[in-house]
C-alpha cells in the first residue's frame, strides 16, 4: 500500500516546480500581457496530452553566487504534447526564473527535448524567453549554447522546429532561433539581436534603440530573420499551429495532404478579370494565389520582407503546396538579392519535407543597380538556380506574364528541373526583354526614326508578338501547354496528384556547394 506521506511529498514538490519563479513574477508577467511558460505550453497543446521531462533538474551548486539559489526546473519548461492530433516536442523557457537564463542543465533539459523529437520524429516548437547565457555558470553555459546550436543543425532537415521569440533574445543566443526553420515574433516585449545598443554605443559611438536594432517590426521587414510578427503570446501560438497543420511530422513523411475525393475540373472565369490589359501594367499576384488555391488556405512567409516574391504554403483540391510568385506591384517583380534569399531558403525547406512547389512567374529581370551587383546579386540570385534545380520534389511552374532571360531559369523553367510547364496566352518568354532586345537589334532604324520612341513600341510589340509569344517556347517544347487562365487551379489540382508519386534520384554526394 502507497504510503499517504510519500504521495504527500511528491504532490507538494510538483506543486512547488508548477510555481516556477513564483506567484509574484507570473503576476508581474501577467500584468504585461504576457503568458507564463508553462502556459504557452499549456496552451500550444492539447488539453491533458502535455507530459514533462524533467521537471526536477535543477543546477549544481558548485556555480559561482548559486549555492542558495532555487532555480525550479532550471529556467526551462520541457515536454511533449499533441498539436491537433500529432505528437510535437516543445520547451519553454521561464523568464521567471533567473530572467530565463541558460545554464548547462537548462541546455540539456533543451537537448532531450530536441534528441526526443529526432527519435520519434516530430516537429520541436521552442518559446524563446531568456536574458542568455548564465553568467554565474560561465563556460558551461557558453558550452550549453554550442550543444544547442549543434542540435539545431543535426535536426535541421529532419524535423520541423519552430522558435517563438516572446521575450529577450539577446548576443549570441539568437543564433538558435537562427538556426531553426521558422521564427515568430511577438510585436511587443520582445527583441533580438547579436549586440545592443549600449555595445554598438561603446565601439562604433553610434546611438541606436532597442526598436532600431531588435524589433519584431524591423526583422519581418528589413533584416529578414522573422518570418511572421504576432500581437501577442496567444496568437503566436496560432500561428505556429497553422504552419504546422501544412508540414509533416518529419522527413520520411509526406506532409498532411487532405485530398478532396472528387477532382473540381470546372473553369474559374473569374480569374481574367484580374489580368491587366497589357503587361506594363503591374498585377497584383496575391488575389490570383487566393483564386488558384483552396479557400482561405494561403498561409504567407515572410510576408514584410522581399515583397517582389510571394512564398507561402496553401492547398490546391486539398493538396500541400508551397508557392513561389513573383509581385510586379513591388519593384516591378525584379528579382534582388532580398528577394533570391527568400526564395532560395523556401524552395529548400519545402524540398526536405516533401511539400510540392508551384512557381508563378511573373519576372522582368534581375534587379539592375550597383547596389545590387556590389552586394553580390550573381551569389544572392545563383541561390534561387542552385535551390531550384536540386529539389526533387513535385515542381509546377505557371508563366503568367513575363519571363525573361536568367530570371526566368531562376523562377524554375523547364531546364532547371520543372516536371511542367504551363503558360497562359499573355506569357512573354523570351531571352530578353523586348525594349532592351529592340535597341540592340534595330539601333540603327531607331536612330533614323522621326519618332524614336514611337518607333521602339511598335517594334518591341512585334518582337513580344513573334519571339516571346508562349507558342514559340511551346513549339520548341519548352512549355508543356499554353492553358487559359481559367483552367488553371483545375490543371494544377490534377497534375499535383499525377506527380505526388514522382520519385527522382540525383547522384550520391554529400552535400553540393550552393553558393552562400
Ligand atoms: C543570470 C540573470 C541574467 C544572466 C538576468 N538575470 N540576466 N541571471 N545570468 N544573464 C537575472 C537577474 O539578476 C534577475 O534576477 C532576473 O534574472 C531578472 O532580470 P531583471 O534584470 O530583473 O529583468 P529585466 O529588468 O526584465 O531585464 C531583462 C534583461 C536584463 C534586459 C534581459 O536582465 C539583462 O540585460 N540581462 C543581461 C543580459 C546579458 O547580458 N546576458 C548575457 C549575455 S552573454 P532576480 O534574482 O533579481 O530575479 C551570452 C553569451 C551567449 O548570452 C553566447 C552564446 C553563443
Amino acid at each position: 500500500m502507497l504510503s499517504e506521506k510519500l504521495l504527500e511529498i511528491l504532490r507538494k514538490r510538483h506543486a512547488k516546480l508548477l510555481e516556477g519563479g513564483g506567484e509574484d513574477k507570473l503576476k508581474e508577467r501577467h500584468a504585461k500581457g504576457l503568458m507564463g511558460a508553462r502556459e504557452r505550453l499549456l496552451t500550444l497543446f492539447q488539453p491533458n496530452t502535455f507530459q514533462e521531462i524533467g521537471a526536477y533538474v535543477e543546477h549544481s551548486a558548485k556555480y559561482f553566487g548559486l549555492a542558495d539559489k532555487e532555480m525550479p526546473s532550471d529556467g526551462v519548461v520541457v515536454g511533449t504534447g499533441y498539436v491537433d492530433g500529432r505528437p510535437v516536442a516543445a520547451f519553454s523557457q521561464d523568464f521567471t526564473v533567473m530572467g530565463g537564463s541558460l545554464g548547462k542543465m537548462h541546455a540539456s533539459k533543451i537537448i532531450q527535448s530536441m534528441q526526443m523529437a529526432l527519435k520519434i520524429g516530430v516537429p520541436v516548437v521552442a518559446f524563446k524567453d531568456s536574458s542568455g547565457a548564465r553568467i554565474q555558470e560561465g563556460v558551461d553555459a557558453l558550452s550549453g549554447y554550442g550543444d544547442v546550436f549543434y542540435n539545431n543543425v543535426l535536426l535541421s532537415g529532419v524535423v520541423p522546429q519552430i522558435a517563438i521569440i516572446a521575450g529577450p533574445c539577446a548576443g549570441g543566443a539568437s543564433y538558435s532561433p537562427a538556426l531553426m526553420d521558422y521564427i515568430i515574433m511577438t510585436r511587443h516585449n520582445a527583441y533580438m539581436f547579436i549586440t545592443g545598443p549600449e555595445v554598438i554605443k561603446a565601439v562604433s559611438g553610434r546611438t541606436t534603440s532597442l526598436d532600431e536594432v531588435g524589433s519584431a517590426e524591423m526583422h519581418a521587414t528589413v533584416s529578414g530573420n522573422v518570418h511572421f510578427i504576432a500581437e501577442d503570446d496567444r496568437h503566436a501560438i496560432q500561428i505556429a499551429k497553422n504552419l504546422l497543420s501544412y508540414l509533416p511530422s518529419n522527413n520520411t513523411e509526406d506532409p498532411p495532404h487532405r485530398p478532396t475525393p472528387d477532382l473540381n475540373l470546372s473553369p474559374d472565369p473569374g480569374i481574367d478579370a484580374l489580368i491587366p490589359d497589357t503587361s506594363s501594367e503591374p498585377m497584383d499576384v496575391k488575389p490570383i494565389i487566393h483564386r488558384l488555391v483552396d479557400d482561405g488556405s494561403f498561409l504567407e512567409v515572410h510576408a514584410g520582407w522581399a515583397g517582389n516574391i510571394v512564398v507561402g504554403f496553401a492547398r490546391i483540391q486539398g493538396i500541400v503546396v508551397g508557392i513561389l510568385a513573383n509581385q510586379s506591384t513591388v519593384k516591378a517583380g525584379a528579382l534582388d538579392i532580398d528577394a533570391s534569399d527568400k526564395g532560395a531558403r523556401f524552395i529548400r525547406f519545402c524540398n526536405a519535407f516533401n511539400i510540392p512547389l508551384v512557381t508563378l512567374v511573373d519576372v522582368p529581370g534581375f534587379l539592375p543597380g550597383i547596389e545590387q551587383e556590389r552586394g553580390g546579386i550573381i551569389r544572392h540570385g545563383a541561390k534561387l538556380l542552385f535551390s531550384y534545380s536540386s529539389s526533387t520534389v513535385p515542381k509546377i511552374t505557371v508563366i503568367l506574364r513575363k519571363a525573361y532571360g536568367g530570371s526566368y531559369l531562376a523562377m524554375c523553367s523547364q531546364e532547371m528541373g520543372t516536371d511542367l510547364v504551363y503558360a497562359w496566352p499573355t506569357a512573354e518568354i523570351a531571352v530578353m526583354g523586348a525594349e532592351g532586345a529592340v535597341n540592340i537589334l534595330y539601333r540603327k532604324e531607331l536612330k533614323a526614326a522621326e519618332d524614336r520612341r514611337a518607333k521602339s513600341t511598335e517594334l518591341a510589340a512585334e518582337y513580344r508578338a513573334q519571339f516571346a509569344s508562349p507558342y514559340m517556347s511551346a513549339s520548341r517544347g519548352y512549355v508543356t501547354d499554353v492553358i487559359e487562365p481559367a483552367d488553371t487551379r483545375a490543371t494544377l489540382a490534377l497534375a499535383l496528384r499525377k506527380l505526388l508519386t514522382k520519385r527522382e534520384l540525383r547522384p550520391a554526394k554529400k552535400h553540393g556547394g550552393i553558393p552562400l
